[in-house]
């Protein structure tokens, strides 16, 4: 296996979540749904909304990028590249990358958003670390950040009670040592865009009083084909990862899936034989936040991280799209 003589490695997590707690108890007074059947078919508990008026998805982000700076002694200036994660851009266009750029004073860099659903954070990750591996540059950040309340219909108890708000951002380096991003595998398959879409807004269908009355400016999930691509596609690219780079599940010290579903999670942790201590949770706090799930997973967990310990980030979202990276931890 080919080993880049330079690699990008996470060198700062930061995450950002709004204050406003919605729990299960209030989704009841909402919808027609119960504690129970939250907890018992997704693991969720609440999740944050954002609430402050004209706030968006870049706000969220900014904060998480601010923290992010100040806590690796990084001055805004010395950033070359910032890569958001997103399906709730702020507008349709322009982006929401260089929207953060302005907001949090990063002038000397350009930006873009990935549209990648829940898979966007790991398709940014891997994009930027390329321009780390090549010697472009030598600092980049990568976001993912997702307004989801911005486009979920809390009349639809199939989805209002999976999906919440928030934002995560990391700083990618050089390392020249062992530590950093190692390998990839991603996976993409446009039919499935049939199970989960959100139908207006775009240029097939541009919104209209019509796509309005008909609630078309929401997100449609058909659950349980997802739940089953999900699994199959999260296991299978973990798997392909670690063989190609000569390792096994044994050698995993962190598994850190995409938050979409308790079951799933639990799901992929069994077939790949990996006990529930090392797969990385916390769903119960902030539910589905789609591309933000796998940067704040880093930030929850970022304390019980150790250098050289072996991580395996993985997600699936609409597209469909899906993925794995392997990384070791470590600067
Ligand atoms: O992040 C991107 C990828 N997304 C995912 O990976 C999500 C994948 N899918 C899922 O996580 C699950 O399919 C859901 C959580 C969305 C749904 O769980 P499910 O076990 O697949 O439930 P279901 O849709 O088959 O519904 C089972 C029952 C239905 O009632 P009947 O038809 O059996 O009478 C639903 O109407 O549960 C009902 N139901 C609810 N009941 C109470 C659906 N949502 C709710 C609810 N509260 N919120």
């Amino acid at each position: 296996m080919h080993m880049a003589a330079t690699r990008a490695a996470i060198t700062g997590v930061q995450g950002y979540v709004p204050d406003f707690v919605l729990s299960n108890a209030l989704l009841e007074t909402m919808v027609d749904t119960t504690d129970e059947w939250i907890r018992t078919r997704t693991g969720i508990e609440e999740r944050r909304i954002l609430k402050e008026p004209g706030k968006a998805t870049s706000d969220m982000a900014a904060r998480a990028c601010q923290q992010l700076l100040a806590k690796t002694n990084t001055a805004p200036e010395e950033i070359e590249l910032l890569i958001c994660g997103t399906v709730t851009a702020d507008m349709i266009f322009p982006d929401t990358a260089n929207t953060i750029c302005d907001k949090v004073g990063i002038r000397n860099a350009w930006g873009f958003d990935v549209n990648a659903a829940c898979s966007g954070f790991l398709y940014a990750l891997t994009t930027g670390a390329k321009f780390i591996e090549s010697g472009t540059y030598k600092k980049v950040i990568v976001v993912g950040a997702d307004m989801m309340s911005s486009i979920i219909d809390y009349t639809d108890r199939t989805t209002c009670v999976i999906f919440g708000d928030g934002a995560g951002a990391v700083l990618l380096e050089p390392s020249t040592s062992e530590f950093g991003i190692i390998d990839s595998v991603f996976h993409g398959d446009g039919s499935g865009r049939e199970y989960l879409h959100m139908i207006a807004g775009g240029s097939l269908h541009p919104a209209s009083h019509d796509t309005v009355d008909q609630r078309q400016h929401y997100v449609f999930q058909d659950g349980k084909p997802v739940f089953k691509a999900a699994v199959k596609g999260m296991t299978e690219t973990v798997q392909e990862v670690l063989r190609r780079n000569g390792l096994t599940t044994d050698d995993v010290t962190w598994l850190v899936p995409h938050q979409a579903n308790k079951r799933i999670i639990d799901s992929v942790g069994k077939m790949l034989d990996i006990p529930a201590e090392k797969v990385m949770v916390n769903i119960q706090k902030y539910g589905n936040t789609t591309a933000a799930t796998l940067p704040l997973c880093l930030w929850d967990y970022e304390a019980r991280l150790k250098p050289g310990d072996n991580v395996v980030l993985t997600a699936f979202g609409g597209g469909f799209t899906w993925g794995a990276t392997l990384l070791k931890w470590g600067k």
